[in-house]
C-alpha cells in the first residue's frame, strides 16, 4: 500500500513534486507536453474553509491525462467544492494547485478555461435559444472579413460531433432547448473538446439521464480519455463508476478517504469508504497501488 506521503499516482515510484514548482502566473499556453510522465493535474493539500464549515480538508489528487477519474462521494463530502476549486470558482483556503508541473493560482473561471480546464456542471451553462452551432462557438466565433464565418462554425461543430461519435442529434441547427439532457450533455462537453479542454470535468453528468441518455454519456465519457484527455466525473452512481472509471478517489466529510486504481476498488468497499471513511476490505489482490486515508490508514504492515 502506498503511504500518503507517497502521493496517489498509482502508477509506482513517482518523486513527490509539492514544494517543486515555482509560483507562476495562469498562462494560456496550455501545451499539453508531459515530459516526466507527470500527472495533468495535482492537487497538494487543498482545503477549503467558508466561515465555520470546513469543507475540504487536506486534499492530495492527482488527474492524469487519457484516464477517467471518478470522485465520489456522499451528499456533502466536498465533491462540488473541490471541482469548483479546479474550475477557478473558489480559491482554496490552503494547498496547491499543480497544472503540467506548474504551480498555477486560478482567479476565476476564465483562468481555468484559458489553460484548458473545461468543467461541464450539473445546470449547463448553455443558451436555450441558440442553436447547437452557436452553442459550441459562444464566445469564440470566427471572423471572416469582420462577420460571424457561419459556414466554418457549422462545419467544425459538425466535425466535432462527428468525431465524439455524437450521432443522435439531428440537425446541428436545432435550438438547444429542444435537446434532451443527454444531447446537451453531448453538445457541452463536444463545445469543451471544440474549444481544446485538456481536462473536462463532469459534476453528476448522468443524474437527470434515462437509460440510454446514461448510455451515451458514459460512452462520451471514455472517448474523451481515448482521445487523451484527463476526465474527472464526479457522480455517486458507483455502477456509472465502475463503468467509466480509470482511477477512483473517495471522498468522505471533505477528506480523502481513498484512492487508486479503479480495479482495487469493488462495490462493497467504495460503498463502505464512502459511509464511513474507511473499509476493511482487501480488494483484488494487495491493493498496494491504492492509499486508504481513513481510520483504517496504517494499519495494513
Ligand atoms: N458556498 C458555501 N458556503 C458554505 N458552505 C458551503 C458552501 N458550499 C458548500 N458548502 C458546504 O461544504 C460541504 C461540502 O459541500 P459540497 O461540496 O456541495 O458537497 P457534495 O458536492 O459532495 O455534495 C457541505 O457541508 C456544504 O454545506
Ligand atoms: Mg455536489
Amino acid at each position: 500500500m502506498v503511504t500518503p506521503s507517497q502521493g496517489d499516482a498509482g502508477k509506482g515510484a513517482r518523486p513527490a513534486s509539492a514544494g517543486r514548482a515555482p509560483a507562476a502566473p495562469p498562462s494560456s499556453s496550455a501545451d499539453t507536453a508531459d515530459p516526466d510522465g507527470q500527472p495533468l493535474l495535482q492537487l497538494r493539500g487543498i482545503g477549503k474553509r467558508f466561515g465555520p464549515v470546513q469543507a475540504l480538508t487536506d486534499i492530495d489528487l492527482d488527474v492524469p491525462a487519457g484516464q477517467v477519474t471518478a470522485l465520489v462521494g456522499d451528499n456533502g463530502a466536498g465533491k462540488s467544492t473541490l471541482v469548483k476549486c479546479i474550475a477557478g470558482i473558489w480559491e482554496p483556503s490552503a494547498g496547491e494547485i499543480i497544472w503540467n508541473g506548474k504551480r498555477i493560482h486560478l482567479h476565476s473561471p476564465r483562468d481555468a478555461s484559458a489553460l484548458g480546464i473545461a468543467t461541464v456542471y450539473q445546470d449547463l451553462a448553455l443558451a436555450d435559444n441558440l442553436d447547437i452551432v452557436q452553442n459550441m462557438q459562444l464566445g469564440h466565433e470566427p471572423l471572416r472579413y469582420g462577420l460571424l464565418d457561419e459556414i466554418t462554425m457549422e462545419k467544425t461543430a459538425k466535425a466535432t460531433l462527428a468525431d465524439l461519435a455524437v450521432t443522435t442529434v439531428r440537425s446541428v441547427r436545432q435550438l438547444v432547448g429542444s435537446l434532451s439532457g443527454g444531447q446537451r450533455q453531448a453538445v457541452a462537453v463536444a463545445k469543451a473538446v471544440m474549444q481544446d479542454a485538456k481536462l473536462v470535468i463532469m459534476d453528476e453528468p448522468t443524474a437527470a439521464l434515462g437509460v440510454s441518455q446514461t448510455e451515451q454519456v458514459l460512452s462520451l465519457i471514455t472517448r474523451l480519455a481515448g482521445r487523451g484527455l484527463g476526465v474527472l466525473v464526479i457522480s455517486h452512481n458507483l455502477a456509472d463508476v465502475f463503468r467509466v472509471a480509470d482511477r477512483i478517489a473517495v471522498l468522505y466529510l471533505g477528506r480523502l478517504a481513498a484512492v487508486g486504481p479503479a480495479a482495487e476498488f469493488d462495490p462493497q468497499s467504495a460503498v463502505d469508504l464512502m459511509t464511513t471513511g474507511a473499509t476493511s476490505r482487501q480488494v483484488n489482490g494487495t491493493g498496494e497501488n491504492m492509499t486508504l486515508r481513513g481510520s483504517s490508514s496504517g494499519s495494513e504492515g
